[in-house]
């Protein structure tokens, strides 16, 4: 691996091989997301607590201080919106020249995997490998399901997850699953959890990203079960104990307790 891609790989993958990414991205299809209208607000207390955020280059131009800030996965696909036809009719909407401009660390893109913009979503992702790869910056494939999340099961987010490192993705971000496990054995490249819409408990958030570690992940990109809990800066810094301190569900959950009135 080139010099400056393993530079860029380590900012964002940590010395224990784990990673906690916060992603802020959501506004790019859904618009002023609850508890992210004012996401420099949202993500500053937050920011100590993970160790990359991602986030399209508007919200980082308008809301994220340059001057020390955290490593940048920049959203570069999009196009569509919650109100629009098909989610998965994205585009690329960032040029490498931007990506180089605002010193991301890498890049993150949707794929829809079994919807009728499979294709493109595909060769968009293959064309901004066969770009990024140019100049050692890593490309973080997103397994996208739109509105359709019922088909978040082992199989199809194992199929997905496959097809994204084999047209060259060098992390691939999905959604935790039942026997996930076999979704991380099937990928030859790094995965990492994402979280989805905000759960009924705590615990139960918990447990899902603890599974995951157990079967292989090696982190998560959780936004809104962290910045939609009422709690937040004990929601990060939980779930952080799981991914860097080896914390157990249930050790977690207490910590989580112990600093949510603080
Ligand atoms: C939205 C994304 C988000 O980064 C991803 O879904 C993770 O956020 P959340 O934990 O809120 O689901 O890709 O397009």
């Amino acid at each position: 691996m080139d010099w400056g891609m393993q530079n860029r790989m380590s900012q964002l993958i940590q010395a224990d091989g784990h990673c906690f990414f916060l992603p802020i991205d959501h506004g790019y299809f859904q618009g002023p997301t609850s508890c992210l209208e004012k996401p420099g607000e949202t993500i500053a207390p937050l920011l100590p607590y993970c160790d990359a955020i991602f986030v399209t280059r508007g919200v980082l131009r308008a809301a994220v201080d340059p001057i020390g800030s955290k490593p940048v996965i920049l959203r570069v696909s999009g196009g569509t919106s919650v109100v629009g036809k098909d989610l998965a009719n994205e585009s690329i909407t960032t040029s490498i020249e931007e990506i180089i401009r605002l010193n991301a660390a890498a890049v993150g893109i949707s794929i829809f995997v079994g919807s009728d913009y499979e294709r493109e979503s595909l060769t968009n992702l293959s064309g901004l490998v066969n770009e990024c790869e140019n100049f050692g910056i890593p490309v973080m494939a997103v397994t996208a399901v739109g509105k359709e999340l019922e088909k978040r099961d082992a199989r199809y987010l194992g199929l997905s997850s496959r097809i994204a490192a084999e047209l060259g993705a060098r992390v691939v971000k999905t959604y935790w699953c039942k026997d996930f496990d076999k979704v991380v054995c099937g990928c030859p490249v790094p995965v990492v959890m994402a979280g989805g819409p905000k759960c009924e408990t705590e615990l139960e958030v918990m447990e899902f990203v603890y599974d995951g570690m157990q079967n292989g992940a090696i982190g998560i990109n959780l936004g809104r079960n962290v910045w939609q809990n009422p709690y937040p800066v004990a929601m990060i810094r939980a779930l952080r104990s799981i991914i860097h301190e080896k914390y157990t569900a249930k050790e977690a959950w207490d910590l989580f307790n112990s600093l949510k009135n603080k």
